[in-house]
């Protein structure tokens, strides 16, 4: 089994979402799983022209000369694939969102309609299943709400999302013991999902729990 996961923040191996990342990927590696973990900011990337010749004119291929194959070949080799952004703007990252517009090579021009959602057909078979991580830097799940509506159009069978996320890059020793355990956590969602195929209602309540009190977590910030 194959996990590979995608990051979009531009701040790439020093970013919180890696943070959160690495420990999934560890508890995933901890059960069998080959784990590969992409930075996404350290490739190029060409932003989709939207010409369609990926479809018309070299079916399955894209016309610009980048990285994208490489990384595309990953995505297709994998098993499970983590799509993970930190919020910005209540959005994922531009750099993330590119990587998803530019996966267009593997859709065909052929409209399909499931449950009311109209969707282009996948050009082959579609096998992987989806873990969406994300993190942003206020407290409250409603920063979320953009970018859960986004990954929900991949069904993804387990979603993590941080609140509070400038606490996972701290050196402050008495904020480390809670960002230890949570990351515990979602080193265990890691290692379920490669070992079981599944995450524990149990797991994900563990996950999702907060980190510190709002009024802690502002005075932290020093804002
Ligand atoms: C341009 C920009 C926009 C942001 N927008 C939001 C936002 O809408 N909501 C939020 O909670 N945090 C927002 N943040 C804060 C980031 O989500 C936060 O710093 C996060 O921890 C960064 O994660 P990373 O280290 O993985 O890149 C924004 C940060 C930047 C730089």
């Amino acid at each position: 089994m194959k996990f590979v996961a995608f990051n979009g923040s531009p701040a790439g191996k020093n970013s919180a979402t890696n943070r959160i990342i690495t420990a999934f990927l560890a508890g995933a590696a901890s059960a069998g799983a080959q784990t590969a973990n992409y930075q996404l900011t350290e490739y190029q990337i060409g932003q989709c022209q939207g010409c369609f010749a990926c479809w018309f004119k070299t079916p399955g291929r894209c016309v610009q000369a980048d990285d994208m194959p490489q990384l595309m070949q990953a995505y297709l080799e994998a098993d499970v694939v983590c799509l993970a952004s930190p919020v910005y703007s209540w959005n994922m990252t531009a750099l993330l969102k590119n990587f998803v517009d530019r996966l267009v090579p593997l859709k065909s021009p052929l409209i399909q309609e499931q449950s009311g959602n109209f969707d282009m057909a996948d050009s082959r078979p579609r096998p992987q299943q989806y873990v969406a991580i994300s993190n942003c830097g206020f407290p409250g799940e409603n920063n979320f709400s953009i970018i859960k509506a986004a990954f929900s159009c991949c069904n993804p069978c387990l979603e993590i999302y941080r609140n509070c996320g400038k606490l996972l890059k701290s050196a402050n020793p008495a904020v480390q013991p809670a960002v230890a355990e949570y990351l515990r956590w979602v080193e265990k969602a890691g290692y379920e999902l490669a070992a079981d195929g599944q995450v524990t209602a149990a797991t994900q309540q563990k996950m999702a729990e907060p980190l510190m009190s709002v009024a802690d977590y502002v005075k932290f910030l020093g804002m």
